[in-house]
């Protein structure tokens, strides 16, 4: 009895292990790391997805996970999508990022910060992280108590702050590089904007709509978030979270989660373009394709969304905040070189981005791989 209980707890050890290298192999990944704390009881995964152009850089999430598997369905799909968002920024980075398995409205205290950060020391600078949802710059200051391996801590402790503005700035740009490709002109006074969440990102791409003069419907799961942005725009129209799929409009704006452009909520658009700071927003890789069928301009994520990690990766090389916004400003054009080449080529957007990242990588990797004296 005792060996073949023995013998089912290696099975299902040996299942759960296939099954991690199986999608290692399926996104390409170098490294995945569980770390657990038994003191705070820290749960956290790293991944690195590659780290052909230098160290790993990517955020850090906090989310009350329903599952294990899910919390790693996460770490590795983000984390690819910061190889392919530092090689098309022209940033030295790899991809990496490392998700909390925790809820970050009740569980964030300094020593969980702490536990995270010293796991993070233990890579030595083969790992730097910094924000994403769940987190804030001051969850931070805690986990500089024990490493130095960190991005976007608050300006008075050294760091760029806080990334959503920068990202905001970008996400306003590459709207603006979609508009001019969907519709001949970039100015966005008159657009029908449906923005979906209101939180560090959204708030502030809020305030660049209306400035612009577009007409803008919001959604948010957050009551807070949907009063206080209604309070900087009084002319904000709000619809419930499931509605904003179905909201007539020329832009759809994903600023929440992931996952949000499926088989479920693709056919309810009736926007013309797609584009906003998420991550992942495809469920899948086919969804770009039926977007492009359904003639719907895509701005792929990792692109748009370029503005948090380019502030980030500048302050690894000395700050300077001009320098990261008129980088950040580049967007516009690298969204029209994507477009061009999807328009050649006949292929959708997100698989025209990859196409030209890949080469990119793959010719970086030729360069190093010169033998060195
Ligand atoms: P955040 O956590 O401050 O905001 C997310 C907002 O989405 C929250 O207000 C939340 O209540 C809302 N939300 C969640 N599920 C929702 C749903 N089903 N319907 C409507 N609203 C929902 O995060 P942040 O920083 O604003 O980031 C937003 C997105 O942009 C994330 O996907 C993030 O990964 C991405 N991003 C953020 C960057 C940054 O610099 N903050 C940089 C690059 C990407």
């Amino acid at each position: 009895m005792a060996m073949e209980i023995e013998r089912n707890k290696q099975k299902e050890t040996e299942a759960s292990t296939n099954g991690i290298f199986a999608q290692m192999e399926k996104y390409g990944h170098e490294q995945v790391i569980f770390n657990y704390d038994k003191a705070t009881g820290l749960k956290s995964i790293v991944a690195i997805h590659d780290t052909t152009l230098g160290p790993a850089l990517g955020g850090c999430r906090m989310w009350p996970y329903e599952t294990e598997q899910e919390a790693l369905q996460d770490v590795l799909r983000l984390s690819r999508g910061m190889t392919y968002k530092c090689a098309v920024s022209g940033e030295s980075f790899g991809g990496g990022k490392s998700v909390i398995w925790a809820d970050p409205h009740k569980d964030k205290s300094d020593e969980l910060f702490q536990a995270f950060g010293s796991y993070i020391e233990t890579m030595k600078g083969r790992f730097y992280t910094g924000t994403d949802v769940g987190t804030v710059s001051m969850d931070f200051v805690s986990a500089r108590k024990q490493t130095q391996y960190l991005v976007g801590l608050p300006e008075e402790y050294g760091g760029s702050g806080n990334s959503a503005i920068i990202t905001a700035y970008g996400v306003h740009k590459g709207m603006k590089a979609t508009a001019k490709e969907a519709f001949g002109d970039e100015s966005l006074s008159g657009k029908k904007i449906a923005v979906q969440g209101l939180g560090k990102v959204g708030k502030r791409l809020l305030d660049h709509l209306f400035e612009e003069g577009a007409i803008v419907t919001a959604t948010d799961i957050f009551d807070d978030n949907i009063r206080m942005a209604k309070m900087a725009h009084p002319d904000l129209k709000i619809v419930p979270p499931e509605e904003i799929y179905g909201v007539e409009c020329d832009i759809f704006s994903p600023n929440a989660l992931g996952a949000v452009l499926n088989d479920n909520t693709i056919p309810r658009l009736t926007c013309k373009v797609i584009c906003g700071a998420a991550n992942n927003v495809l469920e899948d890789k086919r969804h770009g394709r039926m977007l492009f069928e359904q003639g719907i301009l895509y701005a792929p994520d990792y692109v748009v969304n370029a503005g948090g990690l380019i502030e980030v990766a500048e302050e690894l090389h000395g700050f300077n905040k001009e320098r990261a916004f008129s980088k950040a400003e580049q967007i516009y054009d690298t969204l029209l070189q994507i477009y061009s080449y999807s328009r050649d080529k006949g292929i959708p957007t997100s698989e025209a981005a990859d196409e030209l990242v890949e080469r990119k990588l793959d010719v970086i990797s030729r360069i190093q791989s010169k033998y060195m004296c």
